[in-house]
């Protein structure tokens, strides 16, 4: 009896799990950021509190910590910046760690082109500067990215500088989209009938 009942359990949760995984749909996205901080008028990224130009290096030496910045960087499809224009990415990024060089990042993308021209992406995560390949978690979404969820990859490709620098970052986007309700309804309805 018992075996019965974990036999049932098991059964009803694989395919509660099959069922939710069934109803999502998967979108890839890739674009190229640039962000520019420091570069007098046209810097898309700008230090709003605990910068001191005259003393980087010992900064550098406390990690940034303390620092935060706020960023408007143009997104574009290709990896120039004079290449089609895909959209904006508009946030914050922090300096917390006490013993390394790591970010918080929290932004929104506004994508401006395309299927999705209207709707947005919200990331969120901390970006710890010597990994080559960052992860994000997606963590919600407007428009046709609406209770999206996901996660975003991030490789810096260029990076002109050291000061007063540029930097190309080529993202990937992965984002998992619940179905809409009726579609979700009427798929519970045709499998009752079945099973
Ligand atoms: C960066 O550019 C700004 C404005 O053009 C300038 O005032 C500043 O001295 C530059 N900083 C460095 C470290 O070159
Ligand atoms: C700012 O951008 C304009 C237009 O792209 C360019 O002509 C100018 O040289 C840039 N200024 C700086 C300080 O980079
Ligand atoms: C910036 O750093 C310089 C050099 O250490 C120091 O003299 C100055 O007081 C600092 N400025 C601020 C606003 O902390
Ligand atoms: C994106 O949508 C806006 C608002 O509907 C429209 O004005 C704009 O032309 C669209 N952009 C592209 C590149 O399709």
């Amino acid at each position: 009896m018992q075996l019965l009942t974990a036999i049932l359990v098991v059964f009803l949760y694989t395919s509660c799990v099959q069922r939710e995984v069934e109803s999502e749909k998967v979108v890839h996205l890739h674009w190229y950021m640039h962000d520019t901080p420091f570069n007098g008028p046209n810097a898309s990224s700008i230090p709003v509190t605990g910068y001191n130009a005259s003393d980087f290096q010992n900064e550098l030496a406390h990690f940034l910590r303390g620092q935060i910045y706020l960023f408007d960087d143009p997104l574009t499809q290709g990896p120039s910046l004079t290449s089609t224009p895909f959209g904006r990415s508009q946030g914050t990024y922090s300096y917390v760690s006490r013993d390394e060089l790591v970010s918080y990042v929290s932004y929104t993308v506004s994508i401006r082109s395309g299927k999705y021209n209207g709707s947005s992406l919200n990331i969120l995560g901390v970006n710890p500067e010597s990994k080559i390949i960052k992860e994000y978690s997606i963590v919600g979404g407007t428009g046709k990215f609406r209770r999206a969820t996901g996660n975003l990859e991030e490789e810096i490709i260029n990076i002109f500088g050291p000061f007063n620098f540029s930097a190309t970052l080529s993202e990937w986007a992965t984002i998992y989209l619940p179905e809409d309700r009726d579609t979700i309804v009427k798929k519970a309805a045709s499998k009752s009938l079945v099973e």
